[in-house]
């Protein structure tokens, strides 16, 4: 839908970017580092300025401790910590249990491993599970729990119950946790709990994160994953072949931004609230009714209630006849009939922008209630 958004002149609300820069500190930064000739290869772990910087941010937020030389380790983004713990964790005939909808990069990053994926609904409109459901995934193959919170595309953050159900199933079933925690500092309602502070969970628990989302750098692909040291071992055997190691540059500025003021890390959540509710609100004044998310880039309408039952023929009609892209919601998840008549959208963009978006969007008209 991007491609076709670029195509097409199209605003894109598709794909999850920002279209404002960050921290100007965190440019500064990196632009220094540059200039100071920052550009070779980084160790493999990481800088250690960066690597520092990570337990420290560990620390401060979640009140949680990181040994920086052997806990904690610097990816080419949230992406390949991903893909580097399950490789390194799971292989063929093992199965892996997450959350439906899913973040895309899950299901193929599991079935590179060759190990099976065993999906657990969340359901509209709150995105709840079915604790029952959530153990009768788990069997005797089950290597680890992938877990996403807050959690794209629907903006939920697991509340305090819900974690405390899915920890003790890993103590109870010995079971690894990996968290992606991407979207931590951008909470608008409620309070984000990292599930490696529930009793048991540290030792089994690989904590992943990004600076792409919190510092509004997508592109630079500066991630690292925290964990027990065995753990944290296993995930860097893969990744040491997979990039090595990245953007050493990068990985200076993310460093100093991670110690910025907490007023830089409020005022970032702040900014992205506001844009939440402009589009969340502008939307509801044009009548339609949307999943308002308590967390991250993302929004989620139902498309019955424009007649429409397929989230691909909806989403290509709005960018052909309106200018606007969003995704169709199907591509997260198994089950394609749930996923059908869902659509998100992204609303970290400009005010211009979005208010653009809106006034498109206002040509498309829901059903009158029955
Ligand atoms: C849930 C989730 N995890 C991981 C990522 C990817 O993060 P990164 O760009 O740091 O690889 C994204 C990006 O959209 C995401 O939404």
């Amino acid at each position: 839908m991007s491609a076709l958004a670029v195509a097409t002149g199209a605003i894109n609300l598709g794909q999850g970017f920002p279209d404002e820069d960050g921290p100007v500190e965190l440019l500064d930064a990196a632009v220094a580092a540059i200039r100071a000739g920052a550009n070779q290869y980084p160790p493999g772990r990481g800088i250690p300025d960066l690597l520092r910087a990570v337990a420290a941010h560990e620390r401060r937020w979640w009140s949680t401790d990181y040994d920086p030389e052997t806990e904690v380790l610097v990816t080419a983004g949230a992406t390949e910590a991903i893909a580097s713990a399950i490789l390194a964790l799971c292989g063929p005939g093992d199965e892996v249990v997450t959350f439906e909808p899913y973040y895309d990069s899950y299901a193929a990053t599991i079935e590179l491993s060759g190990a099976w994926r065993k999906v657990v609904a969340l359901r509209s409109p709150d995105w709840g599970f079915d604790p029952d459901e959530l153990a009768r995934a788990v069997t005797p193959a089950t290597r680890l729990i992938l877990l996403n919170s807050p959690h794209n595309p629907t903006g939920k953050v697991f509340s305090r119950d819900e974690l405390q159900i899915i920890a003790r199933l890993c103590v109870e079933r010995d079971l690894v946790a990996v968290t992606d925690e991407v979207y931590e500092h951008l909470v608008f309602d409620g309070a984000h709990v990292p599930l490696c502070t529930f009793p048991g969970m540290r030792e089994r628990t690989l904590k992943i994160s990004s600076a792409g989302k919190t510092f509004s750098a997508t592109g630079w692909k500066i991630g690292w994953v925290v964990g027990p040291e065995s753990l944290v071992a296993a995930v860097r055997s893969v990744k040491q072949f997979l990039t090595f190691a990245g953007g050493t540059p990068f990985q200076f500025a993310v460093a100093a931004a991670l110690g910025l003021d907490d007023a830089h890390f409020a005022g970032l959540t702040a900014n992205l609230q506001a844009k939440r509710d402009r589009f969340c609100d502008g939307l509801q004044t044009l009548g339609w009714t949307i999943h308002r998310p308590q967390a991250t880039y993302f929004a989620i309408v139902d498309i019955r209630q424009f007649a429409y039952a397929d989230g691909w023929a909806f989403c290509r009609s709005l960018v052909a006849d309106h200018g606007v892209a969003a995704v169709p919601t199907e591509v997260f998840y198994d089950d394609k009939e749930a996923g059908k008549p869902l659509v998100r959208f992204a609303f970290c963009k400009q005010t211009a922008v979005i208010d653009e978006a809106l006034r498109r969007l206002a040509r498309v008209k829901p059903l009158p209630p029955a």
